[in-house]
């Protein structure tokens, strides 16, 4: 996979530490109603897998990242921590147990673009499901109004790694307003003593759904139930910015 390389993840744990609160508090709730064990596919880093560990929930993670998930690791074990981790595809999902609750945060699924690998990674995911479990998750929503547009080489995060060096990211693309689409270049740069040490080029795609069009490819994948969230149940008039919220079960 040519992205959540090594300077990205470390970025990511330095800049997005800890999950956000009102999410996190969201997919607890689940948690505590779930009957049978939790998974959590694209965990990255952990920072909604540990809390919901640390809680007491059995929580299993999957991510395709060898990057994120050797971080993830570290900070379980760090933790005294040492839940089951897959290195998997999602499209690719095989575990040996079924789980009551399955959820994906921060959008991560928009992170398919291709239609096969999007249903085939829905059904995978029921099947992944107890009978009567449940999916929760959340997709980047489309916005009608916005056109095709390209972006040039802009800034995006720049941190300070704890042995001084510093990790620059900087982001090109191109929306294709047709299929819905963001195709994206990430740079991250690691710099130490003014001079550029390493460069890292990575792919960053997103897909953007409706609401109408998300339910029905879960409808499609076997998923009844289906319902679209309208905030974390916190107050706040959407979920992240700009994302869509669902639930669906295994039904029948
Ligand atoms: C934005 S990160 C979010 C991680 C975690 N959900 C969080 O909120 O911290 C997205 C994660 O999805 C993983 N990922 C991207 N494409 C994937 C795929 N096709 N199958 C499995 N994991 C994937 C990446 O490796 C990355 O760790």
């Amino acid at each position: 996979m040519n992205s959540y390389l090594k300077l990205c993840t470390q970025l990511y744990d330095i800049d997005k530490p800890q999950a956000p609160a009102a999410a996190l508090a969201f997919y607890r709730r689940y948690a505590l109603a779930a009957r049978g064990p939790i998974l959590e596919p694209m965990c990255g880093s952990g920072r909604f897998l540990i809390p919901l560990l640390e809680s007491g929930f059995e929580v299993d993670g999957t991510d395709a990242s060898t990057h994120m998930l050797a971080s993830c690791r570290s900070r379980c074990e760090a933790r005294g921590l040492s839940p089951a981790l897959y290195q998997q595809y999602l499209h690719e999902l095989e575990l040996p147990r079924r789980y009551g609750l399955i959820f994906i945060a921060s959008s991560s699924l928009s992170l398919l673009i291709e239609p096969d690998q999007i249903r085939l990674s829905l059904r995978k995911l029921r099947a992944a499901l107890q009978p009567g479990g449940r999916l929760v998750l959340e997709v980047e929503r489309v916005k009608e109004e916005q056109a095709t547009h390209e972006w040039p080489w802009s800034s995006g995060r720049r941190v300070d790694r704890p042995d001084g060096a510093r990790i620059l990211s900087s982001w090109q693309g191109r929306y294709d307003a047709a299929q819905r689409i963001s195709y994206s270049l990430g740079r991250y740069e690691l710099v130490k003593d003014g001079r550029l040490l390493e460069t890292e080029i990575e792919d960053f795609n997103l897909r953007f759904y409706s609401a109408a069009e998300f339910g029905d490819l879960l409808r499609a994948a076997g998923f009844g139930d289906v319902r679209l969230l309208g905030d974390f149940g916190d107050g706040s008039s959407e979920p992240g910015d700009g994302s869509l919220l669902f639930e669906a079960a295994k039904t029948g």
